[in-house]
């Protein structure tokens, strides 16, 4: 039998589903199986015919059958439960889902003729700019946007023509203006330069200025052509919070010295929802409204503010800050309403769930979830690094920096999770549950996210020094990938150019992730890792390659035919692996 020949499967299913019907079948049977239908399943969809997927079909066919068909093709999708590579929300009330159910038909777009839900989307904006430190006298003015990314783009915008028209009344030059961020900002940051033609000025992050942007850098990169700072809070690698309060204190010296005057936008797509709730906030020093040189603000409200994939905010200080020429004013639809975003309809129902969130949880509701996130946050990473096997990139798990109670804490909770870490690395609770070693989790004290580094509840961590010198050929996308295999989906990725040689596996800890399920994370990353150490010939990259042969890829390379098709899919592989060699992993959400 020959081993190595080459097996295209989409060619079999070809030849066997042609055989199949018309030499077992025939014609008539298939007729016959098309018109009875008394499960999904007994349709001639269940063994006979392939429904098209890239054609629209000739004809239709029963809803009941479609609905178990894509049930069935969707359950091959991860759990949005175990995806903790995502920030975004997997999990909500009841009440908050039925509300967002009864309202699924209702156009955002429409204000005339939806007016309750345009009230309840203002009110949002109010209490958002609220809780950002909207200052007396000042007339804030927003609006809901399918994300932080529709959101940071308007941001952007009105900071570009702002700048354009003071140039221009000054008489002078509107053709190179500039715009200042990390290397650590989503990709929605770089997305706003491209599309809007303003020169990214993107500038590098290290371990000094803990992955974040660095204010030294800033002063150096500044004109009279920046239209303004992108700072983030926080950091979609590492969560660490943007030094806002210190870029701003840079760019008052740059006006006092030049007269010019460039404002600052924050992205604050998590931490708007985390930091004003937390007792550590962003560890001091102010981030928002209160700060003048603060214009604008944007945060998804589809991820620390509870709500499903679909909402984001975007709110300026004053109204003044939002040019006029960006305002449209729309006659349509029966009536005559503003509009400044950069998409019409967008769903309605994601708007009136984050208002049940904002008065249901209200502001003691929101910091109760967000404490807990960190709380969480902080235990996983103790007990990552209390194994030796891994440390953290991520700072919140450390005491803050002037916080005395801290160390005594932090000694307190060390000591247990050591104990607790060293018994789930030895085993010694294998036996109890199922036989698989579990962490028991100590109770901690009353500690608070005051007592720590301010940031996300992210976890940021990747093999400890000690652990690569003694498995040096160990990778650690293979403990990923272990990990997936156990439903869990934890990303490993590259830091940000510069900074690219350390890769970091990295946990978003969300409201849903419960006490017991950390245990249960806990165990599995040990398991995983002490499974690679005792096998440590085990080579996983193999599953590598099988996630780039995708069966859509496989399609289409086909269509370009054999042998070309062939060369592209291989090139594509070879070009995505260099760009994730440079450190290229934007598309982190
Ligand atoms: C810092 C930051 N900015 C912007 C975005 C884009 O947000 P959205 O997915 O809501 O468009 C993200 C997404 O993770 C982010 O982390």
């Amino acid at each position: 039998m020959s081993l190595s020949r080459h097996v295209d499967p989409e060619d079999i299913v070809d030849h066997l589903q042609h055989t199949h019907v018309s030499e077992a079948l025939g014609v008539s049977s298939l007729k016959e199986l098309s018109s009875t239908h008394l499960t999904p399943y007994n349709s001639r969809y269940a063994s006979q015919v392939r429904i098209p997927k890239y054609k629209m079909p000739e004809n239709g066919t029963s809803g009941d059958t479609v609905h178990a068909m894509l049930r069935d093709e969707l359950d091959l999708d991860g759990k949005p439960n175990l995806n903790l590579a995502s920030f975004v929300t997997t999990w909500m009330e009841d009440n908050a889902r039925d509300l967002m159910l009864e309202n699924v038909a209702k156009n955002l777009a429409d204000n005339d003729e939806y007016p309750a839900m345009m009230d309840i989307s203002e009110r949002c904006v109010s209490m958002l700019a609220h809780l950002w430190g909207v200052q007396s006298g000042e007339k804030a003015i927003g609006s809901p946007t399918v994300g932080s990314s529709e959101a940071v783009h308007l941001g952007g915008l009105a900071m570009k023509r702002r700048w354009q028209e003071k140039r221009r009344a000054e008489g002078k030059g509107t053709s190179n203006p500039n715009i200042i961020m990390g290397t650590n900002a989503q990709v929605a940051l770089e997305k706003f330069a491209r599309y809007f033609e303003v020169e990214a000025r993107i500038l590098p992050v290290s371990k000094k200025s803990s992955y974040r942007l660095d204010p030294d850098l800033v002063r150096e990169n500044i004109d009279e052509n920046t239209i303004g700072v992108f700072a983030i809070l926080g950091s979609t690698y590492t969560g660490h919070y943007e030094p806002v309060e210190e870029i701003s204190r840079v760019l008052d010296e740059y006006q006092e010295k030049t007269g010019i005057d460039i404002p600052i936008h924050v992205d604050a797509a998590s931490g708007g929802f985390v930091a004003p709730f937390t007792y550590a906030g962003v560890g001091g020093p102010k981030w928002n409204f209160e700060l003048p040189r603060v214009k604008s603000i944007n945060v998804s409200g589809h991820k620390y503010g509870l709500v499903y994939a679909g909402v984001g905010w975007i709110v300026w200080r004053d109204e003044s800050y939002l040019p006029k020429h960006l305002i449209f004013e729309l006659h349509y639809l029966g009536g005559t309403e503003q509009s400044y975003t950069l998409n019409f309809s967008r769903p309605g129902g994601q708007v009136i769930a984050q208002y049940y969130n904002l008065i249901h949880l209200g502001f003691k509701g929101y910091r109760e979830i967000m404490e807990n996130c960190l709380s969480n946050a902080r235990l996983l990473s103790r007990s990552l690094e209390a194994t030796g096997f891994y440390t953290c990139v991520s700072d919140i798990h450390r005491p803050a920096p002037a916080k005395s109670k801290a160390g005594a804490v932090t000694e307190k909770v060390k000591e247990a999770v050591a104990s607790a870490a060293s018994s789930a690395v030895s085993g010694d609770n294998k036996g109890k549950q199922g036989g698989t070693s579990t962490i028991s989790v100590p109770h901690i004290g009353e500690d608070t996210s005051a007592d720590y580094v301010a940031g996300l509840p992210v976890v940021a961590f990747r093999f400890s020094d000690e652990f690569k010198k003694e498995y040096p050929h160990l990778k650690q996308e293979t403990v990923s990938l272990m990990l997936r295999a156990r439903q869990w989906i934890i990303p490993n990725y590259a830091l940000p150019p510069n900074e690219d040689a350390t890769e970091i596996l990295r946990v978003v800890v969300r409201e849903n992730m419960s006490f017991d399920l950390l245990e249960r994370l806990i165990s599995d990353i040990v398991e995983v890792t002490e499974q690679l150490m005792e096998d440590d010939k085990v080579d996983l990259s193999i599953l590598q390659k099988q996630k780039r042969t995708r069966p859509d890829e496989r399609r289409k390379a086909r269509h370009l035919g054999e042998k070309q098709g062939a060369e592209k899919m291989r090139a594509n592989i070879a070009d995505e692996t260099k760009r994730m060699a440079e450190g290229i992993h934007r598309t982190v959400c």
